[in-house]
């Protein structure tokens, strides 16, 4: 692992966007359905509420999902009466199991619920604060690992580089600043990289409508591209480097993420153009030991079938619409966590920076 200078970075201009709002009584939700056209928050008042946003895909990307659970967690007790945090676990145990069932791939979402099961077994009478505080420390926790992986990443980028990214890793995805959106923020507030290219990643489309829209926020004018054309721009020259971040990492390194992700990896490897995934500590399991053992989410074919509700497929087709693939580890060069960087990520190296 190796420490990274650290220039110093605006976050008043790149860190203005937050997905994920507690007030106290209610979760807001940017509803990531809407964007770009329409700003507007969901309010979630119970904890099925919460499921059913992370369902959706109103609230998304791993660890916004996880903070969201955190929370949907808070809002399962509200009509609980309990004189300790075990009797409270107790009673809300079946509304943690449907949030841990509203989305199977992102590791970020069990172990939120682990994290807030773990603290609620213990505590006292005032087990209500308790579960608030360990909430509200898994989202500044998340930001505050998001910055630091800002820094390391972009040490790693030579200043002029072109970066390719896919899906939206950034503030809509995280509590703040993104994971490798942070490692492109910080790499342009650097001036290491002088141009960010992203994919579409259809069918959901949350490269073109979210993360072109989420640069636009902080000035950074991205170009995108089809899915279709990521070879022929590496191909091209213009990007040294990809950069993506993970729903879940494994003992081996290899790492699920966002549909297309692999396909990026292995013409990445043919173009000699480098591949970085970034994700805070949250995303690695290391009970799982390899890719192939990760449950890949499918989603309604319905979503290949038409754009914006405007049907564009024939009528009466067959769809698969797997959601996640995995990238084997030997076609990633970088591995950045808050806890440092993995280069050509493999078990021993894994093991070495996580235990187990
Ligand atoms: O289906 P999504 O939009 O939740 O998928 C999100 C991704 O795959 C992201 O790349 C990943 O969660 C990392 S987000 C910081």
């Amino acid at each position: 692992m190796n420490t990274p200078a650290t220039n110093a970075i605006d976050y008043d201009r790149y860190d203005r966007i937050r997905p994920i709002r507690w007030t106290g009584e209610a979760l807001e939700l940017l509803d990531q359905r809407k964007l770009p056209f329409t700003v507007e928050y969901v309010i979630c008042t119970d904890s099925d509420a919460v499921a059913e946003a992370i369902h959706s895909l109103t609230v998304r990307g791993a660890p916004a999902i996880g903070i969201a659970a955190a929370w949907g967690t808070v809002l399962a007790t509200r009509a609980v009466d309990a004189p300790d945090g075990a009797s409270a676990l107790a009673a809300i145990e079946p509304a943690l199991q449907r949030l841990n069932a509203s989305r199977p791939t992102a590791v970020n979402l069990a172990w939120a619920l682990a994290r807030m099961r773990r603290v609620l077994a213990t505590a006292g009478a005032d087990w209500r604060e308790v579960l608030e505080r360990e909430a509200q420390a898994i989202a500044d926790e998340d930001l505050a690992a998001n910055r630091h992986m800002g820094a390391l990443g972009a040490a790693l980028i030579a200043p002029g580089s072109g970066v390719m990214t896919h899906c939206n890793t950034g503030s809509l995805a995280t509590a703040g600043f993104g994971t490798a959106l942070g490692v492109i923020r910080a790499g342009v507030a650097q001036e290491r990289i002088a141009h960010v290219f992203a994919g579409e990643t259809r069918p959901w489309l949350q490269g073109a409508r979210l993360t072109a829209w989420e640069l636009q926020q902080d000035g950074i004018a991205p170009t995108l591209v089809a899915d279709a054309a990521a070879s022929h721009l590496m191909k091209s020259g213009q990007v040294q480097w990809v950069i993506v971040g993970a729903d879940r990492i494994c003992a081996n390194g290899d790492t699920a993420n966002k549909i297309g992700t692999y396909q990026l990896a292995i013409a990445a490897r043919h173009h000699g153009v480098k591949f970085m995934v970034v994700a805070p500590a949250s995303t690695v399991d290391m009970d799982t030991p390899s890719g192939d053992r990760i449950e890949i989410e499918e989603r309604d074919p319905g979503e290949l079938f038409g754009v914006g509700g405007v049907r564009t497929a024939a009528n009466e087709i067959a769809a698969w619409n797997p959601v996640f693939d995995v990238t084997p580890h030997e076609l990633i060069d970088a591995i950045v966590t808050e806890r440092g960087v993995i280069e050509r990520p493999d078990a021993d190296a894994m093991r070495a920076a996580f235990g187990g």
